[in-house]
């Protein structure tokens, strides 16, 4: 049921102090207006607006805070050296969104409808869109059930919200390489689960082995198979790609592997300079193979928030694997490069993918 909805603007009546555009870190600064529509089985989503930033009324018995019936996306508003402000293929998020929303048993929305809110909501805190290299304002839409009912089936009624956060590199250390700790012990995802949706739990379940890792000195976990534990799947909160000799490989997504818009961009942009790009299975021993055989030339983790990071070691059954010298490689750059262009308006956009 997706009426043609007008969007309620109601605007703060007190500003936020802002933070310094080159101290934002990641996600701990939220603008001065949010987006939220409500859903119910009698009017569908209805009533959407625009409000002050505020905290939620939520029955302690919703939904989400028991059986965890979330699901959120991430893209960024940029502004560009000539003041313009610039998305980045929302339209894109907004479509995963609502396939993750079907396999999360919660109700599809209109993407016309939620880029309509969120480009209005982007341009009422514009001056919100730092105007500093590699800082960005993050956006997260997000849709949860809110039934006050214990019973477990799907919610009768959900809150779909977007806030808007300014960030600066998602690593402290920016562009620097990640060192990464093959996991073995535990798994993100299992084939025919959720790993390919955007959905709170995931995240949750791996919290435990990230925080293992960091206490260990690593930025992040590799992810393996459920099944055998065998083939690399993603990185942290990320896709994966290795560069083997000539050829950028990335595993296939089969279900427990998020698409992730950047891996897609990625590939786009490395097939579109000449490279060969296989999306395949690869095994741990592969990687760790081609390592010790010099074939291994770059590794790379690719996501919104943290664009392309470099992975400068791999870490696995206590042996340590470094990769180009634990430097960035050519490839790594060269996209974050093309990417960063892109998205801040500076270079070409051959596949129409900025808004
Ligand atoms: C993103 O890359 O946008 C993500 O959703 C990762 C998140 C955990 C910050």
């Amino acid at each position: 049921m997706w009426k043609n909805i007008d969007i309620a603007v109601e605007k703060t009546t007190k500003l936020k102090d802002k933070p310094e555009a080159d101290k934002l870190g990641f996600g701990r600064h939220f603008t001065d207006h949010m987006f939220l529509m409500d859903w119910n089985r009698e009017l569908g989503w209805h009533q959407a607006r625009i409000c002050p930033y505020q905290p939620f009324h939520m029955d302690p018995a919703a939904t989400v805070l028991h059986y965890g019936q979330a699901i959120f996306e991430g893209l960024k508003a940029y502004r560009g050296d000539n003041g313009q402000i610039y998305l980045f293929r929302p339209e894109d998020n907004l479509e995963r969104m609502n396939r993750g929303a079907v396999r999360m048993s919660m109700p599809r929305f209109s993407v016309d409808l939620v880029l309509k809110g969120l480009k209005a909501l982007v341009y009422l805190d514009r001056d919100w869109i730092p105007a500093v290299n590699g800082a960005s304002l993050y956006l997260r839409p997000t849709m949860i059930g809110v039934d006050p009912y214990l019973g477990l089936k799907p919610a009768d009624t959900y809150t779909f919200y977007i806030i808007m956060s300014p960030v600066g590199s998602y690593y402290s250390g920016g562009f620097s390489p990640t060192k990464i700790y093959v996991c073995r012990d535990y798994v993100r995802a299992v084939k025919g689960g959720v790993g390919e949706v955007k959905t709170a739990g995931n995240y949750a379940a791996s919290l435990l082995a990230y925080d293992m890792a960091n206490k260990a000195g690593y930025t992040q976990v590799l992810w393996l198979d459920a099944c055998e534990r065998k083939y690399v799947e993603e990185v942290g909160t990320s896709n994966i790609f290795f560069v083997l000799d000539d050829t950028v490989v990335t595993p296939p997504l089969g279900g427990s592997i998020l698409g992730g818009i950047t891996r897609d961009s990625v590939i786009n942009l490395a097939q579109n300079w000449g490279m060969t790009v296989q999306e395949r299975p690869i095994t741990i021993d592969e990687v760790l193979a081609a390592s010790r055989d010099g074939r291994l030339k770059e590794a790379f983790a690719t996501g919104t928030a943290a664009v392309i990071s470099p992975v400068g070691e791999l870490f696995c059954d206590e042996t340590s694997y470094p990769i180009n010298g634990g430097a960035a490689g050519p490839l790594a750059e060269r996209l974050f490069a093309e990417l960063q262009a892109i998205q801040y308006g500076r270079g070409e956009d051959p596949f129409n993918w900025r808004m």
